[in-house]
């Protein structure tokens, strides 16, 4: 009883949500066109020159994370790559990966899909790099130094050099790292050759970070500083120009795993999941759907702080989304528990969030839905007439 209590509160709290005088249209769609296949802790990434979105591995079990005793696991991991073309939000044609992955990070630079970090099906760091030519279609590969393999760590770039920078995220052992490296794309080589820049600021795993070009964002997590008992409540800045990090101001609702998106000059902290208040000083039998809750919160960057302006119509976390000229897609993620089956499933929902999107209608596919077993092509103009009927 005592732990539902802490559930409503908690969620209450997070609901009462003011909006932010500039964003009071925000709001959520869901697309009728789903991913192909259920998948959570995947990557999603903007190719800038082609506005097409690569969609890169994750947890592909239908039932996501299940409850196997002291802690959850996820049975099947995915090696498949899908192109989402946010145009006409059809699929491309699937590819497939070198490798199962997930709980990695993923950037574009050089025109060039990186893939790197993460974990397999046996919870093993993966060591290789796996880098995805976007002309050539095909891939290479690279291996990180020992020191520098991580998990659930953030990934990002300068948006105009060929640098690729990795920082935070957890080690083999679920140590917690502080550090900042990057790896010039321009002339990587079989084993890659790696730059430890300035460490954060508070060592974290479970981020995500996103960059205006100017700065890099990231904030929340997780940390073995306080035993994974409470998610960080702290956010920082990385900047390029001087290779710093700075403090940001605290976050409203501190949480692992929030999603960083950059969208028309603003910050989005979207999501994510945080352990039940006080997890570690309860004593007794835990429900294990009580170990964890997924957030519905989406907060955003002002000049005053962060400030919570929308929810997701339900908890959503560890999915993947990108900013597309002001629209905020997320791909899959996980739902909130499910006494049945004992875990979080992954679910095929694709949002979108975005200044005069209507939260609650789902648009639907405009001719019966997916046709092919994996994927589906929207006739162009029925699809465009949509989106137009959604954002204005
Ligand atoms: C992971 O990090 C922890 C904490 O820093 C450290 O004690 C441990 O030795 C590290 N494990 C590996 C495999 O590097």
């Amino acid at each position: 009883m005592k732990f539902a209590n802490i559930i409503v509160t908690f969620l209450a709290a997070s609901a009462s949500t003011v909006r932010a005088e500039e964003h009071q249209n925000l709001g959520w769609g869901v697309l009728g066109v789903r991913l192909p296949e259920p998948l959570s802790d995947l990557s999603a990434t903007l190719d800038p020159a082609t506005n097409l979105i690569y969609i890169a591995g994750g947890c592909d079990s239908p039932n996501g994370n299940e409850f196997a005793g002291e802690y959850f696991v996820c049975a099947t991991i995915s090696d498949d790559l899908y192109v989402f073309n946010p145009q006409d939000w059809s699929f491309g044609p699937r590819e497939t990966l070198p490798r199962q992955r997930y709980r990695h990070c993923a950037e574009i630079v050089n025109n060039q899909l990186w893939l790197l970090g993460g974990r397999d099906a046996d919870d093993a760091l993966i060591t290789e790099v796996d880098v995805y030519d976007i002309a050539e279609k095909s891939w290479s590969v690279f291996t990180l130094p020992d020191d520098y393999l991580t998990s659930d760590q953030a990934c990002f770039t300068d948006k105009s050099s060929s640098f690729l920078y990795v920082a935070g995220g957890y080690n083999a052992t679920y140590g917690t790292r502080d550090a900042t490296f990057r790896i010039d794309t321009s002339t990587a080589s079989a084993n890659l050759v790696v730059e430890e820049m300035a460490p954060l600021i508070e060592a974290r795993g479970d981020v995500f970070a996103a960059s205006d070009g100017e700065f890099a964002y990231l904030g929340g997590g997780f940390t073995d500083a306080n035993g994974f008992c409470a998610p960080l409540e702290t956010a920082e800045k990385y900047e390029f120009a001087t290779n710093t990090w700075t403090n940001l101001p605290p976050l409203i609702n501190e949480r692992g795993e929030i999603v960083m998106v950059e969208a028309n000059g603003d910050v989005f902290a979207l999501g994510g999941e945080r352990q039940i208040q006080d997890i570690c000083d309860v004593t007794g039998n835990t429900d294990p759907g009580e170990l964890t809750v997924g957030t519905e919160v989406v907060e955003v960057l002002t000049d005053s702080g962060w400030k919570v302006i929308e929810s997701f119509d339900d908890h959503k976390f560890r999915f993947a989304a990108v900013n597309v000229d002001g629209l905020i897609y997320a791909f899959g993620g996980q739902d909130a528990w499910d006494d049945g089956c004992q875990c979080f499933k992954t679910t095929d929902e694709i949002h979108l969030l975005g200044d005069g999107v209507t939260s609650s209608p789902t648009v639907a596919p405009a001719d019966g839905g997916l046709s092919g077993p994996t994927f589906s092509l929207w006739a162009v103009s029925a699809v465009l007439g949509v989106v137009a009927a959604m954002v204005f």
